[in-house]
């Protein structure tokens, strides 16, 4: 796959630094950016909370799908995507013939953390967040594994894990 034509595409749960480690790895290849959430939102014109309320999850879903299937972000891209977009059937697949996938990992502890303070995040609207993210979690990891290159993103440096996620992009 020559580097020049395709996307890097950024995946794994809420809070695991996608949006941030994007933006700079964006910078350092020289690559524009994009975020499937922030795209969606500017596309419905409201929150992904609102999309979540009124249509549901399952055409939020269809959303993202359709973001990337029909979207076609122009190559030399770093796409952050939202957590649960690789998870759905066939979208792993999909991405790999995209481009390079990288998938950042921290843990449930770290998670809770840095998903206190935003309200994009409807699935953790609930009284018992530690208990959501773990049960999420459990049930999603498998698949990220297999979605990409794992990057560790825990208690590192911004700059170590843009130069990580670059070694695998090269
Ligand atoms: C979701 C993750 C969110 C957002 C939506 C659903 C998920 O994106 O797409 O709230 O199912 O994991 P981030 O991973 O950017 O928080």
């Amino acid at each position: 796959m020559n580097r020049e034509d395709v996307n890097l595409y950024l995946v794994g749960f809420m809070g695991t630094g996608k949006s941030t480690v994007g933006r700079a790895v964006a910078r350092r290849l020289g690559f524009a950016v994009l975020d499937s959430d922030h795209e969606i939102e500017r596309q419905q014109g409201r929150p992904i909370a609102e999309i979540f309320e009124r249509e549901g999850e399952a055409a939020f879903r269809a959303m993202e799908r359709a973001f990337i299937e029909r979207g076609h972000p122009p190559t030399r891209t770093v796409v952050s995507c939202g957590g649960g977009l690789v998870v759905q059937p066939g979208m792993r697949e999909t991405l790999l013939g995209l481009g390079v996938v990288v998938c950042l990992h921290a843990s449930v502890e770290t998670v809770l953390e840095r998903t206190r303070r935003h309200h994009n995040r409807p699935l953790l609207e609930v009284e018992d967040r530690l208990a959501r993210l773990r049960a999420l979690y459990a049930a999603r990891e498998p698949i990220y594994r297999r979605a990409g290159s794992l990057v560790l993103t825990d208690g590192r440096p911004l700059a170590d894990v843009v130069a990580h996620v670059h070694r695998v992009w090269r």
